[in-house]
């Protein structure tokens, strides 16, 4: 059995929908650890709530992101998993844990990126009257929410939406597209090809083709 280690900061819904899909056999893999940067996280409690050992990695109680990042790689590779899944971890990486983890680390982004890399996403969404928003699962490189793209979901942005049921609807999604995007990981079919990921069949299937994405919703014209 393939393994995780899910990195959070905060609510961890993600990581609910990570153990929805563990739990219905649909991750092809356990999660053998949750590990949180903030001792508050809500996450953690779901992650104890699951049976899945739940570790706080304080960043505070480190001098520098280099002493953070070392203790974080000696906690993550105490379970030797097969990847490491960030899911709303709210922390700038070094190089050289990004580097330790290369084509099995890979995190959510709330928007379609390369559009609005960084923080506040859909605040910069709605100020840029954008009418398609969305969430982007990638591969975890040195250059922030930059890797290359695994799985995309679309979004409409309404009228009346609000940075609030705009990040709701968004998050609807990300709770669709990163089980799925991690299942395809442990079954081994993504490779990449310059900055695209290949998708593979699962074996015995006809070849299909690259990093799907999936619309949900019409963007309703001005
Ligand atoms: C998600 O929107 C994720 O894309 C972003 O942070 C949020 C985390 O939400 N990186 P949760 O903790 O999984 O509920």
């Amino acid at each position: 059995m393939k393994k995780l280690v899910v990195l959070i900061s905060g609510q961890g819904s993600n990581l609910e929908a990570l153990i929805a899909a563990r739990d219905a056999g649909g991750l092809g893999a356990g999660i053998a650890a949750v590990i949180s940067n903030r001792p508050q996280a809500p996450g953690l409690e779901k992650a104890a709530a699951a049976g899945i050992p739940a570790v706080v990695v304080d960043h505070r109680d480190y001098p520098d992101r280099e002493a953070f990042d070392a203790a974080l790689a000696e906690r993550i590779d105490a379970h030797a998993p097969d990847a490491v899944v960030l899911a709303g971890f709210m922390r700038i990486l070094t190089d050289g844990f990004v580097r330790r983890y290369e084509g099995r680390m890979v995190n959510i982004h709330p928007s379609l990126l390369p559009a609005f890399p960084g923080l506040n996403t859909h605040q910069r969404a709605l100020g840029e009257g954008v009418r398609i928003h969305g969430c982007t699962v990638h591969f975890v490189t040195p250059e922030l929410d930059h890797g290359p793209t695994i799985i995309q979901a679309a979004v409409p942005v309404f009228d009346d939406d609000d940075e609030e049921t705009l990040a709701a609807r968004v998050l609807e999604a990300e709770h669709r597209i990163y089980p799925l995007a991690v299942r395809w990981l442990m079954e081994g079919r993504l490779r990449l090809e310059g900055r695209r990921v290949r998708l593979s069949a699962p074996a015995g299937e006809p070849a299909v083709l690259i990093a799907p994405a999936i619309g949900s919703g019409v963007c309703r014209a001005p």
